[in-house]
């Protein structure tokens, strides 16, 4: 059998769980809730590039580049640096300054496919790592189409020598089911989610698909850590049924939201 080369996601306890990490080339999408760990687990598979002097791309349309390369410098990624160095570029899609070469105005695909493109050929020929964090937000406007956008995206950045991580976050309409269309076309599929037990706030990730990979199937506890980043646990004896809400009382919370939303009286925004 041939060995697949396989790039470290940069946290060691989570390549465990993937025979020691993502394939080469792959394009996997990263999913969950807000506040689980989707961009700190994003920012971990890029510093690990820094790290191996593979040439890094972050695409960030939820935070300022500023909020990035501060939230990195709390877990010792040197992005700062990295950036300042050429060797990381990071395109602000949200607070992008317009003398900032690296940012793009407008939520539009092509006009994000074509600046990691002119990224890409400034860091050089080779391999790359790229993050898109997140993916969901170019469908707000017409989710329909991410499916199909989807396989256009992938043959694009397949071309282009990249190892891609795209987030995608879940509402809580589609949290039951498949979101965006993305995780079909994704050569993996690392789904985090949350749950409070007991009254505190805990985390999980799950390895939902990873192609050529005999991966682990069981759902992990993790952490977040000041200094250090995420980290995994230990193996949850939760089912995931646990951990999501049961239907009905997901459509009484839609119910309720869309009667408030209905009701806000004037001045009250
Ligand atoms: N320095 C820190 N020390 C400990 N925990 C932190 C630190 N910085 C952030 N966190 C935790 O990480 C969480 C944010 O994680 P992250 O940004 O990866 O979420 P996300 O899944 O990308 O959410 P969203 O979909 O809203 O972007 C915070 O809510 C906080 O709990
Ligand atoms: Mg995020």
């Amino acid at each position: 059998m041939p060995t697949i080369e396989r790039l470290s996601t940069g946290i060691p306890s989570f390549d465990k769980l993937i025979q020691g990490g993502i394939p080469k080339g792959f394009f996997v999408a990263v999913c969950g809730e807000p506040g689980t760990g989707k961009t700190i687990f994003s920012m971990h598979f890029i510093s690990q590039g820094i790290r191996e002097g593979t040439p890094c791309i972050f695409v960030t349309t939820e935070e300022s580049k500023e909020s990035i390369i501060r939230q990195a410098s709390q877990f010792n990624m040197p992005f700062k640096e990295a950036v300042e160095d050429g060797s990381l570029i990071i395109i602000d899609a949200l607070m992008g300054a317009k003398e900032d070469k690296w940012s793009i105005h407008s939520l539009e695909l092509t006009e994000l496919l074509k600046k990691i493109v002119e990224a890409k050929k400034k860091l050089g020929y080779g391999d790359a790592r790229l993050v898109i964090d997140s993916m969901s937000a170019f469908w707000l406007a017409a989710p329909a189409m991410a499916r199909r956008d989807s396989y256009y995206v992938k043959k694009v950045l397949t071309k282009w020598n990249f190892t891609t991580i795209a987030t995608s976050q879940y509402a809580i309409t589609t949290g039951l089911g498949f979101g965006f269309g993305i995780e079909h076309v994704a050569d993996g599929i690392i789904r985090f989610r949350k749950s409070i037990r007991e009254g505190v706030l805990k985390r999980f990730v799950m390895v939902e698909k990873m192609r050529q990979t005999q991966h682990d199937l069981k759902m992990y506890e993790i952490d977040i850590r000041d200094g250090i980043g995420l980290i995994i646990i230990r193996p949850t004896k939760y089912r995931r049924e646990d951990l999501i809400l049961p239907q009905k009382v997901v459509e009484k919370m839609l119910e309720t939201a869309l009667k408030k939303e209905l009701e806000i009286p004037e001045g009250s925004g």
